[in-house]
């Protein structure tokens, strides 16, 4: 990309920033702490050697793994409904991907939808030219062209992918991404991957038609990572509306309201309740669930039916075992969870935080002969016990004690009661950072909502939270939240709201290198 096509998009992501605060007017802008405001120094770009070199220092198992998607109009089997979304094969969910620790992959991606597209490999510690961020880190993937993406995972995890073009992700382009730990500790006999996913796609709507339903003035410009929107009719902003009519629902774990869509349908694994995905494994098994909130805005509360959860990490980062009874799981947050199966028949649910439904599969065991039918309202509307928080899980490594080189104060804002939202600050709109400096960003949240932040190829630490390690974490409203991670990844990344509608209604960042 030219350097003139990046201060374009500079100036419009400033004027984002600009109009939310203007807008708000009495929220004061927080000065940025230390060092950045006068530096004059050149910028890392992701073709620079920097970025080759971290790439180079990665770990390698010597395996390279290659695939193809398609991303692709498609007409998907919701339990007897058959909805039109784009996607990348024949599901509501695109394929479980699954490497091990230092394998690289090598994925040709296929466009064939009428716009333009990318795919973002979440959480990993990437090297920043194939982090999939047009027009950043790539150029915007044309229909009918393609793109391989080439890159080595050193960490193991549970990872996902998805479009990064404006709400594709939204529609069904996104999938599982499991790095596996050869040496992994937690001697699971089996290990299932859970796909929680809020979808709203070619039922009478789509995400675009949202978007304009809870924001007529954001402007098809905050596109930008996806150019044009595709077109949008009346009639589909109407049947948004209705998604927008049951309020905001409330949750004392998230602070306060909790979503502004009702989404019609919940899926796991890309199914519904009335044909659901089934888990089957022999009692006593020691069974690894790798749960993924790939949902847009909705936040759910995971548990198992009669049994205990044992935590073991948080987005692909290991955690102190804790045990709970549910788990409170925002977008883009992962968490890996050991059950031991009891014999029978058991749903497995994620309720919508704060308001009523949800999704459901089922786990069994091949001696059960019970039938359950996780339609029932039952299924969704107990309480099952002990919530575990992000709060309260603690690092199984902790980042290492020191003192940031570099601390940034954000604020996040809304302008009004208007649905736009921003990040604001002395150099909100682009922190910037050397290779081998500590970061802290101190998060304000200066909103009534929730909001689940994320960095891109960075995994931080959350100081308050006794370090804990992720990459996507809940800023509560009107509350401060700091994150702290070591600048080793050279490049240009995002930083911003994982609520896909704030997100595109303009609560994003950016952090540069510089040299
Ligand atoms: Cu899941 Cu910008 O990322
Ligand atoms: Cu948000």
């Amino acid at each position: 990309m030219s350097s003139s096509a990046l201060s374009r998009r500079l100036a419009l992501r400033w004027g984002a920033v600009t109009f939310g605060s203007a807008a708000l007017g009495s929220v004061a802008l927080s000065a940025c702490s230390r060092g950045a405001a006068n530096e004059v120094s050149s910028e890392i770009s992701p073709f620079d050697d920097e970025v080759r070199a971290a790439e180079q220092s990665r770990f390698r198992s010597g395996r390279t793994v290659e695939r193809n998607l398609t991303a692709a109009p498609a007409r998907v089997n919701l339990g007897g409904r058959h909805v039109d979304t784009w996607s990348y094969g024949a599901e509501a969910v695109g394929p479980e991907i699954r490497i091990s620790k230092g394998d690289r992959l090598n994925l040709r991606l296929q466009n064939d939808l009428s716009s333009e597209t990318s795919v973002h490999w979440h959480g990993i510690a990437i090297r920043n030219d194939m982090d999939g961020v047009p027009p950043i880190t790539q150029e915007r993937i044309q229909p009918g062209a393609e793109f391989t993406y080439d890159f080595v995972a050193p960490d193991h995890g549970t990872y996902w992918y998805h479009s990064h073009s404006g709400l594709q992700a939204d529609r069904g382009l996104f999938g599982a991404l499991v790095v596996e730990d050869p040496n992994g500790r937690t001697g699971a006999d089996e290990d299932v991957v859970i796909v929680i996913d809020d979808w709203l796609d070619g039922l009478g709507t789509t995400p675009d038609a949202v978007l304009r339903a809870l924001s007529p003035e954001v402007p098809g410009g905050h596109h930008g990572h996806g150019g044009p929107p595709p077109e949008i009719d009346e009639a589909e902003i109407d049947s948004a509306a209705q998604l927008l009519e049951d309020g905001h629902g409330s949750s004392t774990a998230l602070g306060g309201m909790a979503t502004h869509i009702t989404y019609p349908l919940h899926l796991i694994n890309g199914r519904p309740a009335e044909d659901p995905f089934v888990v089957s494994a022999p009692a006593g098994t020691r069974l690894r669930l790798r749960v993924i909130n790939a949902g847009a805005e909705t936040p759910y509360r995971f548990s198992v039916a009669g049994h205990e959860l044992t935590v073991v990490s948080a987005d692909g980062q290991d955690v102190s075992y804790a045990v709970g009874d549910e788990i409170l799981i925002a977008p883009a947050q992962r968490y890996d969870v050991l059950v031991t199966v009891q014999s029978g028949s058991w749903p497995i649910a994620a309720k919508v935080e704060g308001k009523t439904g949800g999704a459901a599969c089922l786990l069994r065991t091949p001696d059960s002969v019970a039938s359950v039918d996780l339609t029932s309202p039952a299924v969704l509307s107990v309480s099952s016990g002990r919530l575990l928080l992000e709060s309260v899980l603690r690092p199984f490594g902790a980042l290492e004690h020191q003192v940031p080189d570099r601390e940034y104060s954000v604020d996040l804002i809304q302008a009004g009661d208007r649905y736009v939202w921003g990040m604001a600050g002395a150099d909100a709109g682009r922190l910037i950072m050397k290779q081998g400096e500590r970061i802290r960003i101190v998060m304000n949240n200066n909103t009534d909502m929730w909001h689940p932040m994320h960095t891109h190829g960075h995994t931080f630490s959350v100081p308050s939270y006794g370090g804990l390690r992720r990459d996507t974490v809940i800023s509560l409203p009107r509350t401060q939240l700091a994150i702290d991670f070591d600048a080793d990844n050279p490049g240009r990344w995002m930083f911003h709201c994982h609520n896909a509608y704030h997100f595109e209604a303009g609560m994003t960042a950016d952090l540069h290198y510089v040299r």
